[in-house]
């Protein structure tokens, strides 16, 4: 199946038409970079652009970064507060005028890395971490996804891990890798005791540097960085998509 795969972010909306039977994208990757916070009514013309850009009339699936349940978004952690409650499947679907699915940005990841990327063909417990505006974290079972797992939320300190172990985080509070590894593989120490993953997979255009700060996370599980990079998030959304009868 071709769809069209969008992952919407801090910074940009990004897409790309997919081949879900592989995995690969069918057409150069487009970006629109989006300034400051946009409403949904904005984002809606943005992903109106990028459906027009590749002049798309087939179905779409679309990454969003807060929690999901069926056509509506519940949090919206990083992006305009409007978008919660709102009916993203309806507003998309509208501003485009194809059929829309709608999943979490990392659970789309997550999706990508376990069917065609670093956890293919492993079974037992896999964690997907992103690490990027936010954290966002994908769990698996045997492959079967565990929607909205939102570790990035973990209370840390009193606040959200996100707030200390993001990539934004480290460029934020100004930390060495070692620095910021280090309470990486805090925080990474307190998931693996709940959740015993066999497989954690760091994702987030970070996990490109991962040489710099896996050997200071010191995990229990086989620790391995994304495949995918930048394109885990409009893959996996896709395959959402194609996953939704
Ligand atoms: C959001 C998650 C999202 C993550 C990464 C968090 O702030 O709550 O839904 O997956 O950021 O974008």
């Amino acid at each position: 199946m071709k769809i069209l795969g969008i992952d919407i972010g801090g910074s940009a909306v990004k897409g790309a038409p997919v081949d879900t039977k592989t995995g690969r994208l069918l057409a150069e990757r487009h970006r629109i970079a989006t300034d400051g916070k946009p409403t949904p009514a904005q984002m809606a013309e943005t992903v109106k652009e990028l459906a027009a850009h590749f002049k798309w009339r087939g179905p779409i699936g679309v990454g969003f970064p807060g929690v999901i349940h069926g056509p509506r978004i519940f949090t919206s952690a990083n992006l305009h507060k409007d978008f919660c409650g709102c009916d993203a499947v309806s507003l998309f679907g509208q501003s485009t005028g194809c059929r829309v699915a709608l999943v979490n940005d990392a659970d789309a990841a997550g999706l990508a890395e376990i069917r065609f990327g670093a956890g293919r063909n492993v079974s037992g417990t896999v964690l997907l971490l992103t690490l990027g505006t936010g954290v966002g974290s994908a769990l698996f079972s045997e492959g079967r996804l565990y929607q909205n797992s939102e570790l990035g939320h973990l209370p840390i300190r009193g606040k959200s891990a996100e707030r200390f172990v993001s990539s934004a985080a480290k460029v934020r509070r100004d930390l060495s890798y070692r620095k910021w590894g280090k309470e990486l593989g805090d925080y990474v120490h307190i998931l693996e005791n709940i959740l015993w993953p066999e497989l954690i997979i760091i994702g987030g255009g970070v996990s490109k540097d991962h040489q710099k700060f896996f050997k200071h996370i010191k995990p229990r599980a086989k620790l391995v960085p994304a495949e995918f990079f930048n394109e885990a998030g409009i893959v996996g959304a896709a395959l959402w998509a194609a996953e939704q009868k």
